[in-house]
């Protein structure tokens, strides 16, 4: 331990940051934050003060410092900059952050592009500026500069809270922790056999019935309109937007079992409490099935502000291929008809995918060449790709053997692997530019905590979150795993619980 007069520790280099930028240069003076540090806005835009306000809230119980916000311009301190000189080819989420001696800038065109700086500059500070309590620093940045911004626009985390239930307070954390690395899209899977988790005024049975249970038998829940708002809300203010699944027209236990009318029977099934897929289906036959579709999308739409509602379309195993073309071509207008774009798991490339919609690849080293073969197709057609694949990209699956958490069904997904693949040239033949991004989904069969969340997501996500963000020229496991590693204090200093994997040279705790 460092004494009076005792060498601080080196600063965090610019570089070791997930996820990578885009260019670093280092060099120069660090800057140290002080008790006299203000963060400064200058101009003083609304977003910008309260993007400030998040820093200082972050910052204040470690270093103990007051960190007042101004909108006085001026040359000491954190200087949070909007627009300006050299801002506007950094696009809509990129930034740069200059440091050295008086100040630590950071200059975007909009809003997204300052909050990603600070996640940024949040990991060139010490582990220690995380925790809540005071920590004696010193808080200091290396000088230099970062010019940064993301490869794709798309980059996702999906979280079911179908299987297992979250609280809003659960799904806030999860927020917190994806922000962090930049993740800008939290897909969240509403509905499935087990439950539906979205209270609708139009079918109130779906949420009141069909969300009081889930997998094993718990007493399950559901978003109120208010709750599903204050998700949104809570989101936006870290820039991620919401992307709301309603899983059709199989996955659909939970709206069967709330409704007798919408079975071809008019029997409701019993509420479902196990694991398996594809045993439910929507009645396409039925005009019922399309009053709900239309009902349940347009309030869902008018409760969103994100462009893209998901429809699901996964293990449609017990809808025939002939109604589930029938029923895409009916679902995706009412999409359009209220404004948003589609977005579908990839057997939606099966049907006749709409102009504009996306689909989303889950497939792993086992599907077959035809399968594929269909998604590339689609994807020279027009249709975009969101690349979440299953052995690669699915958080729940078990890191390898001993994981007590999680499926196996795509194989064990090591951390490495996990990172080490190219979204550019993932499905060969797919136009570069039909690539829309990646997302890891996290499935929630085996999952009902955050400590379970946390476990199957760090150290994994941020691998993901990085080939969303970074340039493909910094893809290099060698290096990646040894900037995890230093992820790993952050983690402790916050109270995620993480896997420490053996693939990644942790430093002792
Ligand atoms: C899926 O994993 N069924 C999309």
């Amino acid at each position: 331990m460092g004494g009076p007069g005792a060498a601080a520790p080196a600063a965090t280099p610019l570089d070791q940051v997930i996820p990578a930028p885009a260019s670093v240069r280092g060099g120069g003076e660090a800057y140290t934050l002080g008790e006299g540090t203000r963060i400064r806005v200058p101009g003083g835009s609304g977003e910008g003060k309260k993007i400030a306000g998040y820093l200082a809230g972050l910052l204040r119980p470690a270093t103990g410092y007051g960190l007042p916000v101004t909108t006085k311009d001026g040359r000491d301190g954190i200087v949070l900059r909007l627009g300006g000189s050299g801002t506007k080819g950094l696009g809509a989420e990129g930034y740069r952050l200059t440091s050295g001696g008086r100040a630590v800038t950071i200059s975007a065109a909009r809003p997204a592009g300052l909050f990603h700086g600070v996640q940024t500059l949040r990991q060139l500070l010490p582990p220690d500026a995380e925790r809540q309590r005071d920590r004696p620093g010193p808080w200091r940045i290396a000088g230099g500069t970062i010019a940064d911004s993301p490869r794709y626009a798309y980059r996702g985390a999906m979280l079911d809270v179908s299987r297992h239930f979250f609280t809003v307070a659960q799904v806030k954390r999860y927020i917190d922790q994806l922000a962090m690395y930049k993740i800008n899209k939290l897909h969240l899977h509403l509905s499935d056999d087990q439950g539906w988790r979205i209270a609708l005024k139009s079918w109130p049975r779906l949420a009141t019935y069909g969300g009081s249970t889930q997998v094993g038998g718990g007493p399950g829940g559901y978003y109120t309109q208010d709750d599903y708002r204050e998700i949104i809300r809570y989101a936006a203010a870290h820039y991620l937007t919401v992307v709301p699944e309603i899983d059709m027209p199989g996955h659909t236990n939970a709206a069967l079992a709330s409704y007798a009318p919408l079975n071809c029977n008019g029997q409701a099934p019993p509420l479902y409490t196990g694991t398996q897929v594809g045993f439910s289906s929507l009645c396409v036959p039925k005009k019922e099935t399309y009053e709900f579709v239309d009902d349940v999308l347009r309030e869902l739409a008018a409760l969103t502000p994100g462009r893209a509602l998901h429809i699901g379309g996964d293990e449609a195993h017990s809808t025939s291929h002939e109604d589930y073309v029938t029923f895409m071509d009916k679902v995706q207008p009412v999409v359009a008809k209220y404004g948003k774009s589609v977005i579908g798991w990839h057997q939606l490339t099966g049907a006749h995918p709409a102009k504009g919609a996306a689909a989303q690849y889950w497939g792993y080293d086992k599907t077959g060449t035809a399968e594929r073969n269909q998604v590339v197709d689609a994807a020279r057609n027009g249709t975009k790709l969101i690349l979440s694949p299953a052995d690669r990209a699915y958080l729940d699956m078990k890191y390898d053997k001993n994981t007590p958490l999680g499926l196996s069904w795509a194989g064990y997904v090591g951390v490495e692997r996990s990172y080490d693949w190219d979204p550019g040239r993932y499905l060969d033949g797919a136009p570069a530019e039909s690539v829309l991004g990646v997302e890891a989904p996290l499935w929630s069969e085996t999952l009902s905590t955050s400590a379970h969340i946390e476990y199957m997501a760090f150290p994994r996500l941020p691998g993901i979150a990085e080939l969303g963000w970074s340039p493909a020229s910094t893809h290099d496991w060698d290096d990646y795993k040894v900037r995890l590693a230093a992820q790993g204090p952050r983690w402790d200093a916050l109270g995620i619980n993480y896997y420490r994997s053996p693939e990644v040279p942790w430093p002792a705790k």
